[in-house]
């Protein structure tokens, strides 16, 4: 199958980590299309880690639901998804458990790929613990990959090593549509711009049909859940989801999307954000060279967007105020072309005039601003 654009949806883990069951899935589910998520493309619905028993089937080898958190097995909560129109995701390990404990898929690849295709799963997460040292990480994707293809069902095939052994390199040639390039995410400002701006040398690999995945989104956790910390703030958040949206990450949700409140819902369905970050060409942002002094800890990207339009993205990375500035000459846009950039403020969907040489504004600490831009005949 082709993967066209980043995958979008929700994973139980940064919230619910072990602790998940039919109920809250459906909630969940029932939440995404209550809340018009799944009309602005939110899809995927993934139960992570944690959802098995402890030990496969004695008789046929497979993987099993535990009865106990999902009495109704697997299918029926698929069915439950698909009825809603969503799309149904799951998770296993290359290892020889899950980082949580339970079965891996090591050894077993054509089997589970069978299961999790009965299960009629859309999307399929695949961890990396316990990786038998004898055996190369790729060829046990590769694995992976070529036994979910002889299902014969279309399952986005989402590669979770955490970048190791320069994952960039191989991910899309061993069949993988989108590949975690980092550690786990925690909801700390520091740590998530740190994986953002950690990749901004591999953007240059993704491409349609394979993403670099900056791994689920901490967007609204607010205090509650696994990958919760008490430092949180809505521009910090903000700020999260213009780099993953300018960044062409996935956007898997990862907060309780039941209890999301309206500031935080506005924001996950920003269309001009979505827009940017679903952009059918993905072109890998061009960050601006620091040229002057005041630009330390600032960061300023421009990405060429397809339908004559380009994002820009501007970021205080500071813990104090300051300005940040784009300098469009530096784009080649200098007055003696008779052209500027109208410049589109995604967050209030407003223009901002036509600018040309460059464009400077005061920010908040750890603030962003993200613009639509068209290139426009100055008059
Ligand atoms: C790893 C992954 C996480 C999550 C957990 C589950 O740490 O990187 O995203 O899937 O395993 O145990």
């Amino acid at each position: 199958m082709f993967v066209q654009k980043p995958p979008m949806g929700w994973n139980s883990w940064n919230t619910f980590g072990g602790n998940i069951n039919e109920q809250v899935i459906l909630e969940t589910a029932d939440a995404i299309v209550e809340k018009g998520l799944d009309k602005v493309g939110y899809e995927y619905v993934v139960i992570d880690d944690c959802w098995c028993k402890k030990q496969r089937d004695p008789e046929t080898g497979r993987l099993v639901a535990d009865p106990e958190k999902f009495p109704h097995g697997m299918k029926y909560v698929a069915d439950y998804i698909h009825a809603k129109g969503l799309k149904f995701g799951m998770y296993t390990c290359a290892g020889v458990t899950t980082c949580g404990g339970y079965p891996g898929s090591f050894g077993h690849e054509f089997l589970d790929a069978q299961t999790f295709a009965d299960f009629e799963v859309d999307y399929l997460k695949v961890d990396y613990c316990a990786k038998p040292a004898m055996i190369e990480g790729s060829t046990l994707y590769l694995k992976m990959s070529m036994a979910l293809r002889a299902t014969g069902r279309d399952i986005v095939f989402s590669i979770c090593n955490w970048g190791r052994h320069d994952v960039h390199n191989w991910a899309r040639s061993v069949g993988g549509h989108l590949y975690r390039s980092t550690e786990d995410i925690c909801d700390s400002y520091p740590l998530y711009m740190g994986i953002a701006l950690g990749q901004e040398k591999n953007l240059v690999y993704s491409a349609p049909g394979c993403f670099n995945d900056l791994d689920m989104l901490t967007v609204g956790l607010a205090g509650e859940g696994l990958a919760s910390t008490s430092q949180f703030s809505f521009i910090e958040y903000r700020t999260q989801f213009s780099i993953w949206s300018l960044f062409g990450s996935p956007l898997m949700l990862g907060c309780d999307v039941r209890k999301i409140d309206d500031e935080t819902l506005a924001l996950l369905k920003n269309e001009i954000l979505i827009r940017i970050n679903q952009d059918p060409d993905y072109r890998a942002p061009i960050k601006q060279k620091p040229i002057r002094i005041f630009m330390e800890g600032q960061a300023a990207y421009f990405r060429v967007l397809s339908d004559n339009e380009y994002a820009i993205g501007l970021f205080n990375l500071q813990d104090e105020e300051a300005d940040v500035a784009i300098f469009f000459a530096e784009l080649g846009i200098t007055p003696d072309t008779g052209y500027g950039f109208e410049l589109i403020n995604a967050y209030t969907g407003k223009s901002e005039g036509v600018h040309d040489e460059f464009f400077q504004e005061h920010f908040a600490a750890h603030s962003s601003r993200i613009y639509l831009a068209k290139l426009v005949k100055k008059k």
